[in-house]
C-alpha cells in the first residue's frame, strides 16, 4: 500500500492491552503494517515504547493515540521520535491532524461516517479508517462495514482501510472489492500467538459464534464512560441484559471486585479492562472485547502466519473470476 510504503494491505488493529510490541512488529516484519496503541501513558512511557518496538523491527509502524485521553504531549513525544505514522480516534481534531501532518507523519483517522472522512481528509489526513459496526473493542460509530467502507471511499480521495468484521481472505477481498485500499484487522490477531491476553480469554474467541457479541452504549463504562463497544457476551453481560440492561448506577452487583491485573490493581465489574496473561479472578466476567468476525477465529497461529494467509487468500478470491459465469 502506497501510502503506508508496505507490502501487504493488512494492518493489525491497535488493541489496548493485546497488541504489544511482539505482535505489531510480527505484522511489520511479515510485510503488514503495525499499529500500536501507547495512549494512556505518559510521554516517557510512550518514547519507551516506540524504542521497544524499534528493537524489534526496522519497518515502518503507527503509534495509535485516543483523542478522548491526554494526547498532544503524546503526539509531540512521537514527533520527536520521528515515527512513520500516527493513527488518531475516538474523536475528531483537524489541529492534531494538521500538527501531525506538517511534522511528517502519515495520518491515520478513525471514523465511523462519511462526512468525518471528509473532515479528516480535509485537515490533512493521509489514510481513512473506515471502523464499522461489526468491530470489537470500542466501536466509534453505528454502521456497519458492508454500508460504511464504498461510502466513504465515494467521499474521499485518499486511500480507506476497511475495519471491523475482517477476519480472513475473504473478508479482505470483499472490502478491497468495495473500494478499501487495505484493511484493519483486530480480532483474529486476538488469536495470534504475540497477543497479550489472558487464555481463558483467548479460548472464549476460540469458540465463540457470529452470534456471541453484544454491542452496548456503557456497559463497560469503568475507567471509560459513555463509549460504545462490543465485547463477548458473558455472566456480566447476561446478569445485566436480566435486570432489564439498567444504566449505570443502577446495575447488578457495581463495584464488585472480581479480579486483580497483573500488578495488583483490582478490576472492578463493568471495567473496561482487556485481560492480561496473569491476571486473576472471574476472568469470564471481564470485559472480553470482540468483534463479529470471532466465528472466523478458530485456531492461535503465529502473527505472520496469519498475514500471510489473509494476503493469499485474498489474492485466490480475487482471481476466482467465474463467480457470476
Ligand atoms: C481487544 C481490543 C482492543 C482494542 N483497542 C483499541 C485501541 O486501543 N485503539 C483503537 O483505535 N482501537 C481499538 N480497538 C478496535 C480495533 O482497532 C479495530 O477497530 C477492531 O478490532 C476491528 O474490528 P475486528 O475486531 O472485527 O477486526 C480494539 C479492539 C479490540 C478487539
Amino acid at each position: 500500500m502506497d501510502a503506508l510504503e508496505t507490502d501487504k494491505p493488512i494492518l493489525s488493529a491497535p488493541m489496548a492491552g493485546a497488541a504489544g510490541p511482539e505482535l505489531v512488529a510480527a505484522v511489520c516484519n511479515a510485510g503488514g503494517y503495525g499499529v500500536i496503541p501507547l495512549w494512556g501513558n505518559s510521554v516517557d512511557q510512550v518514547s519507551a515504547g516506540i524504542d521497544e518496538l524499534r528493537a524489534l523491527t526496522d519497518r515502518n509502524f503507527a503509534v495509535n493515540l485516543n483523542l478522548s485521553f491526554p494526547y498532544k504531549d503524546q503526539l509531540e513525544a512521537c514527533i520527536d521520535k520521528g515515527v512513520h505514522g500516527v493513527s488518531l480516534f475516538w474523536g475528531m481534531e483537524p489541529s492534531a491532524i494538521a500538527r501531525a501532518k506538517a511534522a511528517g507523519l502519515v495520518v491515520l483517522v478513525s471514523v465511523g461516517c462519511a462526512d468525518e472522512a471528509r473532515i479528516a481528509a480535509d485537515a490533512g489526513a493521509d489514510v481513512i479508517v473506515a471502523q464499522g459496526w461489526e468491530a470489537g473493542g470500542h466501536v466509534w460509530g453505528q454502521v456497519s462495514t458492508m454500508a460504511l467502507v464504498p461510502a466513504v471511499v465515494d467521499a474521499v480521495e485518499i486511500p480507506v482501510v476497511a475495519a471491523g468484521g475482517i477476519a480472513d481472505g475473504r473478508g479482505m477481498a470483499a472490502a478491497l472489492m468495495l473500494g478499501a485500499s487495505g484493511v484493519w484487522i483486530g480480532t483474529r490477531f486476538l488469536a495470534s500467538s504475540e497477543a497479550t491476553i489472558h487464555s481463558d480469554y483467548r479460548a472464549r474467541i476460540l469458540q465463540a459464534s457470529e452470534a456471541d457479541t453484544q454491542w452496548s452504549h456503557d456497559l463497560y463504562d469503568v475507567g471509560w464512560p459513555a463509549a460504545p463497544h462490543r465485547a463477548l457476551s458473558n455472566s456480566t453481560s447476561k446478569a445485566w441484559a436480566d435486570a432489564g440492561c439498567s444504566a449505570p448506577g443502577n446495575r447488578p452487583n457495581e463495584k464488585e471486585l472480581i479480579g486483580q491485573r497483573p500488578n495488583g490493581d483490582p478490576v472492578e465489574r463493568y471495567q473496561s479492562y482487556t485481560p492480561l496473561p496473569q491476571t486473576v479472578g472471574d476472568v469470564e466476567a471481564m470485559s472480553l472485547w470482540s468483534g463479529q468476525g470471532v466465528s472466523l477465529v478458530r485456531e492461535i497461529m503465529p502473527a505472520a502466519d496469519i498475514v500471510e494467509e489473509i494476503y493469499l487468500d485474498a489474492k485466490k478470491s480475487l482471481q476466482a473470476g467465474d463467480v457470476l459465469s
